[in-house]
């Protein structure tokens, strides 16, 4: 016979053990005894729980999904509606209000990515990638941003290996560091990127001449919607840890009044 009981052991902590019972046979005959092994599920108990609560949270994040493009698809027709109308000559006069229409539409989108990168249960499908080819497809989107608001962009990428990446993870990582980084700086500030190696680490350095992040705003980076910003998410770094931390890639930050430094860092093995 087999059957699942609660111990409560001699510490007064209470275990969850499975019993197994059989009757023991001497010489091919029963005899009148019960050879019986108990043996301590309570942690794969708990594994259970963990396990059932992961698959209610995974129809979570793919419920999030189904409703973030339900509601990007009327949102792309928005958006391409008032591209078209705000280049007609006879609503010139509102080309303001039609950028802010547009760009809040924008705002929202990259919201819903956040979402979706934090709520994402797709597994990890990470592939040999350099991320030195990452960083360059990204460069003229990043400068883009730099030259809009007339700041610069460094950029020293040093030989480095393979790692195994999302490369989609890697770009939206590197767009909220290199976008944080930006936004701290007044006009005509330098942003550098630089990718190297230390101690079987692949460095990926994000580094700004803003005015730094007091240490009271330092605690809270990385707890969902912490911002300082009027437009801001507080969602941009918090997609940053849970990019790196799927990618084993713990992330440094150094700072200062005359700047900050995020680290990205990849181990690479022995
Ligand atoms: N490079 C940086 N320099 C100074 N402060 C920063 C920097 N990066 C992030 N922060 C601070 O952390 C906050 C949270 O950043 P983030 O999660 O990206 O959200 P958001 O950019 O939407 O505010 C910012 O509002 C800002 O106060
Ligand atoms: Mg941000």
């Amino acid at each position: 016979m087999t059957t699942e009981l609660s111990f409560a052991t001699k510490h007064g902590t209470v275990i969850q053990v499975h019993l197994l019972s059989v009757p023991y046979k001497a010489a091919g005959v029963y005899v009148d005894q019960y050879r019986t092994v108990i043996t301590d599920v309570t942690e794969k108990k708990l594994y259970e729980r963990e396990l059932a609560r992961l698959d209610r949270l995974n129809l979570v994040g793919e419920m999030a999904g189904g409703i973030a493009h339900e509601i990007r698809n009327p949102m792309t027709v928005v958006k391409g509606y008032l591209d078209f109308l705000g280049q007609k000559k006879e609503f010139e006069k509102y080309a303001d209000r039609f950028q802010i229409m547009i760009s809040e539409l924008d705002r929202a989108n990259a919201i819903i990515t956040e979402y979706l990168t934090l709520a994402r249960s797709k597994a990890y499908d990470a592939k040999p990638e350099n991320l030195n080819e990452i960083i360059k497809d990204l460069i003229s989107l990043i400068e883009t941003d730099a030259i809009k608001d007339d700041k610069n962009i460094n950029v020293e990428l040093e030989g480095i290996p393979n790692l195994f990446l999302e490369k989609i993870d890697i770009i939206q990582m590197t767009l909220n560091l290199t976008r944080n980084g930006l936004g701290a700086m007044d006009a005509g500030g330098y942003l550098t990127m630089k990718t190297f190696t230390k101690e079987k680490e692949v460095i990926l350095a994000i580094s700004d001449r803003g005015k730094g992040i007091p240490p009271e705003h330092l605690d809270k980076m990385g707890i969902p919607f912490f911002t300082t910003k009027d437009s801001g998410t507080g969602l941009g770094f918090v997609v940053c840890y849970k990019i790196a931390a799927r990618h084993n890639a713990a992330i440094d930050i150094q700072t200062s009044p005359t700047g900050t430094t995020f680290f990205v860092k990849f181990g690479f093995g022995v």
